[in-house]
């Protein structure tokens, strides 16, 4: 294998892309993408999209939708491996391998699963699994299938995912103990800067909590959104606390240094809650409208989507094949 630094991350292919997967993982992959002496490999993960979602139309035009966006975020084909998880059936194969490697116990820990159960709890649901299927139990293994498949070394993810690498870094080991060195233990990396985003109700931003500031909203909606965002309620001219504050930290993550310190100084101020999203919403129009202009572009030209990610799977299976041999080799399925 080469020895080159492989960098790797997905987004599931559910709702419409939002600034949480922008500022969490696009942009953070991009930059590593242009990086020298890396691999990139950014891809779509339509099959995780399964566990919550059941209408096929809407993953359809979701992957679609996130596939543009990553286009039209700069991503350029040339620079890197992009591709959807679906076309590359060696990911699957080497999740059921390493789900018979990844304890039981391992999996009760995720967070997504532990958020479930205790939800049935809180609702006092007398079977604590209810309404829990095995691919919410397993996504960290197919996440780690993702990761192995391709003996990345770093992940850039959220704060949230951090879990799930740890996971894919014990399941990694666990496999080299029993098969010889072959998987590579990958490194979480995550951005400081922006953490966990919060969504407009300050819990994490996520489609599944209906919270999201779409990337590619009208400017009507935007606006609609940013005036949604929850505030507490400190009057106007009273000084406002910058660590308690779901617009400044929204703001944060997307406005310059400079910014942000006029921003802090007119929280001190005691700025008036309606203002303060008014200058959230002014900047978040001015950061998003170059990605929304080429967003719109390219939505016009799917036949360009369609050859990017065809050409991007065609360089994934020529890494994952000698891989998946090796695997297999490695763990006894072979010729006689
Ligand atoms: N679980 C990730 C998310 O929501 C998406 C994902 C799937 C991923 N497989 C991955 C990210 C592998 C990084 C690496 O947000």
């Amino acid at each position: 294998m080469s020895k080159e630094h492989r960098v790797l991350t997905g987004i599931t292919t559910t709702g419409v892309p939002h600034l949480g997967n922008l500022v969490g993982a696009v942009l953070p992959a991009i930059n590593a993408s242009e990086q020298k002496n890396t691999t990139s490999f950014l891809f779509l993960a339509d099959y995780h999209s399964l566990i919550k979602n059941f209408d096929p139309d809407s993953r359809h035009k979701s992957s679609f939708e996130i596939a543009a966006c990553w286009l039209a975020c700069g991503l350029n084909p040339n620079n890197v491996i992009f591709y959807r998880q679906s076309d590359i059936p060696h990911i699957f194969e080497l999740a059921w391998i390493l789900s018979c490697l990844a304890s039981k116990g391992l999996l009760n820990r995720a967070h997504a699963y532990k958020a479930a159960i205790s939800d049935n709890e809180a609702n006092q649901t007398k079977d604590i699994d209810k309404g829990i299927n095995m691919g919410l139990f397993n996504y960290p293994v197919l996440m780690a299938a993702d990761i192995l498949m391709f003996k990345a070394n770093s992940v850039p993810v959220g704060q949230d995912q951090k879990q799930h690498i740890e996971m894919t870094r014990d399941i990694a080991l666990k496999f080299n103990h029993h098969y010889g060195e072959i998987l590579v233990p990958p490194e979480a990396i995550i951005d400081q800067n922006s953490g966990v985003l919060p969504g407009i109700d300050g819990r994490k931003m996520s489609k599944s909590y209906k919270n999201t500031i779409p990337i590619f909203s009208e400017t009507e909606e935007l606006r609609k959104i940013v005036m949604k965002i929850k505030t507490n309620s400190i009057a106007p001219g009273e000084p406002k606390d910058v660590l308690d504050s779901i617009i400044m930290d929204i703001y944060k993550a997307i406005g310059t240094k400079h910014k942000i310190k006029e921003l802090k100084q007119l929280y001190e101020e005691g700025i008036a809650w309606g203002d303060a999203k008014k200058i959230l919403f002014e900047e978040l129009y001015s950061f998003l409208q170059p990605y929304k202009s080429e967003y719109d572009k390219i939505i016009k030209d799917k036949s360009f989507v369609e050859k990017t990610l065809a050409e991007g799977a065609e360089k994934a299976l020529s890494i994952s094949e000698p891989i998946i041999k090796e695997v297999r080799r490695a763990i006894g399925i072979k010729g006689f």
